[in-house]
């Protein structure tokens, strides 16, 4: 039998460990190619033109290198700007990440739900359908913070990060007309469940934050439900695009994740 094909999950960052964690825990053997495009980070500040253009090319390239079973894009941000254009490129399945406004809108009681996402990910067309079709009788309030990503991924390297900064992201929203009432905060950005601890520490009242992860590692298993996976855990590898040195800043945290190997793309 040929061996397993990895599965290959993508973010413009370490965002998309989150995602990964969540797939580990149903398909521990699989192998996989964890990609950051380290040389495009941070999608959130970028137009979603650039997006649209950066990230098909992108996993055309990861594609040819690494013949994957499936893609995930771990990114809500990309996901929400470029899976169809992705799908329509490539021909394999492609899992997107988009905000988990449905399950958010389930749980909240106050029927205020915030947001926490992207710059880019909080404007999208995307989250305006996914608030009118599942949160009707909600408020949805969003924020869309570039420094919880920075900070997710200086957790990652090991750096200390204080926690006010994780309080200014929770008042983007909280300090928002009807923000003291949100009772619920979808992260919306695959980068800020690295750091839910930290954003419970810093809140001024008990929240409960959700995100789509486990969902999507559910789906990944489904889709991937006839391939037969090695029956030890294979060594998994991390691909960045950008400088290789600065990558090595990541090794313990990836190895955390099972991610042994780092290359450059
Ligand atoms: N992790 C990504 C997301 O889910 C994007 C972070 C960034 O590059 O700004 O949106």
């Amino acid at each position: 039998m040929p061996p397993a094909r990895p599965l290959l999950v993508f973010d413009s960052g370490v965002g998309g460990l989150s995602v990964l964690r969540e797939i580990r825990t149903l398909l521990p053997h699989a192998p996989i190619v964890y990609a950051a495009d380290s040389g495009g980070y941070p999608y959130g500040t970028k137009s979603p033109a650039e997006i649209a253009i950066r990230v098909p090319a992108l996993l055309g390239r990861l594609t040819e290198r690494y013949d994957p079973e499936l893609i995930v894009i771990a990114c809500n941000t990309a996901s929400t700007i470029a899976l169809d254009d992705v799908r329509a490129a490539l021909d394999l399945p492609v899992v997107g990440t988009v905000p988990a406004i449905k399950p958010a809108a389930v749980l909240s009681k106050t029927r205020v739900i915030g947001v926490l996402g992207t710059k880019a990910t909080i404007v999208q067309p995307y989250v305006d359908r996914l608030a009118a079709e599942f949160a009707t009788d909600c408020t949805v309030i969003r924020h869309g913070s570039a420094e919880l990503v920075d900070l997710a991924e200086a957790t990652l390297r090991g750096a200390a990060t204080s926690s006010d900064s994780y309080r200014r992201a929770l008042d983007g929203l909280l300090h928002q007309p009807g923000g003291d009432r949100i009772d619920v905060v979808v992260l919306a950005c695959t980068h800020f469940p690295l750091v839910e601890d930290r954003l419970a520490e810093a809140a001024p009242h008990a929240l409960t934050f959700v995100d789509g992860n486990a969902g999507i590692a559910r789906r990944t298993a489904w889709l991937a439900r006839d391939v037969t996976w090695p029956e030890e855990p294979s060594e998994g590898i991390a691909v960045f695009t950008g400088d290789a040195t600065a990558a090595e800043a990541y090794r313990a945290g990836l190895a955390g994740f099972g991610l042994t190997r780092i290359e450059k793309l």
